[in-house]
């Protein structure tokens, strides 16, 4: 197998700066490219990475034999199988296999018949079927869209009433789709995320994301508004329980359906009280769960990319920084709605561990691009230390209606306090 030489980072988000400050601690700057990047993201370049054969070119040029996927779409457009007879590895599973993530029913399908611990659901492409259905479904539901929506195509609904009204949003929104409805499973949810070579894997630490804008996980979904790990209540049965319920089958089945996968495999598992479930698969890292996990790290990232693609990842023992880590995102005002862009970042003492996201630069000046615009990273001895560290450098940092969680890491984790199996 051929030798690393300089590695390309795909994307432009937070996730996809802790990626590269990563790889760029081991490696040198130099050596790690992003693409494209963003203003905020040293080493970016403006290449369009849906196009295969622009980022070919540059890998050629800048003597990169690696690629480091950060958003899912590459993956199910097939980056990997483009570069399937190429100099070039692409860690992450190809087209076929990152259906897990890409069509929900093609995952709920393949959990069925390998015994993954999931809700029960049925699928639907016809709107009247669908609301008989949720005429039955008295203790919430959750419907999915089939493909990829940007987070935007699930709906979770507590009443019968909920679930008809979202029904009606999907299909103005969409159309004629497929899609699923399944069980709502009530509990925790954290995020698993795992390096695997579709024989082995090796999990970074759990961590758990805050999807929703308001304190108190209320009001609308987002990209995510923060994360924190490891998970203070994780314990040895809880983790026994997963691996038996949903990550040695979830292997089985890679293995018996012959795929090509190496790459992240991500678990968005809900535990209730009757146990973890696996809610979906994500082929990729989960943003901003990459932001906590990468620097809670301790062994080198290039070295676990490099067993996940070319081998020995079941002779690694991955080490982890002690203590604990939290990410508080900072938005644009209105975000997940209508937003103003453009508006001047000022960064007063820039010592802290900042992933750069929605940002840009006009005329030398930082200035907000997107909804999610810098992530806050703080390290502590335990979790109320990392919180207050974080929360403590927000006050360095300003721009115009920026808005931010004020609880991020303290959620209350009823069912996992509970756990015992
Ligand atoms: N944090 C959720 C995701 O990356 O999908």
């Amino acid at each position: 197998m051929n030798k690393i030489k300089n590695i390309a980072v795909i994307g432009s988000g937070g996730r996809e700066h802790a990626v590269a400050w990563k790889l760029a601690q081991e490696r040198g700057q130099e050596s790690v490219f992003v693409l494209p990047g963003n203003a905020g993201i040293p080493n970016s370049h403006s290449i369009d990475a849906s196009n295969f054969g622009a980022v070919q070119s540059f890998c050629i040029k800048n003597k990169i034999n690696r690629i480091f996927v950060g958003p899912e779409q590459h993956l199910a457009d097939g980056i990997v199988d483009y570069f399937k007879d190429s100099e070039i590895l692409v860690l992450g599973p190809d087209a076929a296999s990152a259906k897990l993530e890409s069509s929900k029913i093609f995952a709920k399908e393949f959990m069925k018949q390998y015994g993954v611990a999931t809700a029960n659901f049925r699928k639907f492409n016809h709107i009247p079927d669908a609301q008989k259905y949720i005429q039955t479904k008295t203790n919430g539901m959750v419907i999915k869209l089939d493909g990829l929506a940007g987070g935007k195509g699930v709906f979770v609904c507590d009443t019968v009433t909920e679930g008809l009204e979202a029904l009606q949003v999907l299909s103005e929104k969409y159309g004629e789709v497929d899609f699923i409805i399944e069980d709502k499973i009530v509990g925790d949810e954290i995020s698993i995320i795992g390096f695997t070579d579709g024989q082995n894997i090796q999990l970074l630490q759990a961590s758990q994301d805050h999807k929703q804008l308001l304190d108190g996980d209320q009001g609308p979904n987002t990209g995510g508004m923060g994360a924190f790990c490891p998970v203070p209540e994780w314990n040895e049965s809880l983790a026994q329980d997963i691996r038996q319920r949903i990550i040695d089958p979830t292997l089985k089945g890679i293995q018996a359906e012959g795929m090509n996968y190496r790459g992240i495999i991500y678990f968005g598992i809900m535990v209730s009280k009757e146990g973890p479930f696996l809610l979906e698969y994500n082929v990729r890292l989960g943003d901003p769960e990459t932001e906590v996990l990468l620097p809670s790290l301790k062994t080198n990232l290039t070295d676990l990319m490099e067993a996940t693609l070319t081998g020995g990842l079941d002779k690694m023992e991955l080490e982890f920084e002690d203590g604990f880590f939290v990410d508080v995102v900072l938005a644009s005002g209105g975000y997940p709605g209508e937003y103003v862009k453009g508006l001047p970042i000022s960064i007063k003492k820039d010592d802290s561990l900042i992933f750069k996201a929605g940002v840009a630069l006009e005329q030398g000046q930082l200035v907000t691009y997107g909804g999610r615009v810098l992530n806050i990273v703080a390290h502590g001895s335990h979790l109320a230390q990392a919180i207050q560290k974080a929360y403590q450098s927000i006050q360095e940092v300003h721009f115009d209606g920026m808005y931010f969680r004020k609880d991020i890491g303290q959620r209350k984790n009823n069912f996992l306090k509970n756990y015992s199996a």
